[in-house]
């Protein structure tokens, strides 16, 4: 057997509190994104994959597959892919098609109830892969992957879920990957990159609402979780374009005074008021260069396909 399931573990619980109590505190109202993909919302999410509006994930895999040969030219065999955020591990399974006798995958991700299935059946359909999941936040924890021997170590985090991250954040996870990848390591990223308005808001506001549903299962999940009292009929789904910062903001809107309960804290908001569930960074060519130049890092490869609307990077241990 090529795949071993660590015990379940329920991820973070008393954290998941503890950020939501912060954030609903503050003056401008926020919760992180992480807390939006429990079991209902990573459903959410591959749901917003196959949407029209939703250009991300189809462009992206468009890109991987043309990269890939290449790619895995440049690494070579006996290459160990750690990926960050692992979901359906479905953009992994391009490059360990394209590398010559890959040796290992490990996938973090906190929400560890979805990864099982997608990674057994990833351990079936490769029967020499080492398959390993590890349950944890690789943003507030310098995970040890304890990758051994003397693999080909390729760092992998696709999405552009880097544009989820602050400046700060993005440095600490670069220099932190950097260190345990180790001299001599990859990495492919993928970052979304500036583009109109005009696609960039359906995107996020999409005709079926299910991008509305990812974000109001944010309220749903603090009513299951942590005995929340919010009416999910008085918020609504907000999307913004912050052109100064470059990023699609989305929040979840009050539609009137109103004051609910969470773990016996009570909570009041007023009509127009928010909170800040997301930020989607949309990048731009010189911002990554000095984002990964920085940050234990340089730029070997860097493909945005035709349409140039999204970038998938080869990176390189400096
Ligand atoms: C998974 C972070 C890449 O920002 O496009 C999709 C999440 N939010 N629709 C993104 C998301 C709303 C997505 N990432």
């Amino acid at each position: 057997m090529n795949f071993v399931m660590k015990p379940h573990q329920k991820a973070y619980p008393q954290e998941f509190l503890e950020d939501v109590l912060t954030g609903l505190s503050a003056s401008r109202r926020y919760i992180s994104p992480r807390w939006l993909y429990d079991k209902i919302g990573s459903e959410f999410f591959e749901a917003i994959t196959d949407l029209p509006e939703y250009y991300v994930t189809r462009t992206e895999m468009k890109i991987l597959r043309q990269v890939a040969p290449e790619f895995a030219e440049i690494i070579g065999p006996n290459a160990s892919l750690v990926e960050y955020g692992a979901g359906a591990a479905t953009k992994a399974r391009v490059f360990l098609n394209a590398f010559s006798k890959p040796s290992e995958y490990v996938a973090i991700d906190i929400s560890f109830d979805h990864l099982e299935q997608s990674l057994k059946q990833l351990a079936e359909d490769f029967p020499n892969l080492k398959v390993r999941p590890i349950a944890g936040d690789f943003l507030s924890e310098t995970i040890s992957t304890d990758l051994g021997g003397d693999t080909q170590k390729v760092g992998f985090f696709p999405g552009s879920t880097i544009g989820n991250l602050s400046n700060d954040e993005i440095a600490t996870f670069l220099q932190n990957a950097r260190n345990s990848l180790g001299d001599g390591s990859y990495f492919i990223l993928g970052a979304d990159l500036r583009k109109s308005p005009e696609i960039l808001i359906p995107a996020y506001d999409d005709n079926q609402k299910v991008t509305a549903g990812f974000n109001m299962n944010l309220l749903a999940r603090i009513n299951r979780e942590l005995g929340g009292t919010i009416e999910l009929s008085k918020f609504r789904h907000k999307v913004v374009w912050n052109d100064n910062l470059s990023q699609i903001e989305m929040h979840l809107e009050s539609l009137e005074n109103q004051s609910f309960q969470i773990a016996g804290s009570t909570f009041s908001i007023g009509q127009g008021e928010t909170i800040h569930t997301e930020n989607s960074r949309k990048f731009r060519h010189e911002e990554l260069k000095d984002l990964i130049g920085n940050n234990g890092w340089e730029i070997t490869r860097y493909e945005t396909g035709k349409n140039g609307y999204f970038a998938v990077m080869l990176l390189r241990a400096k």
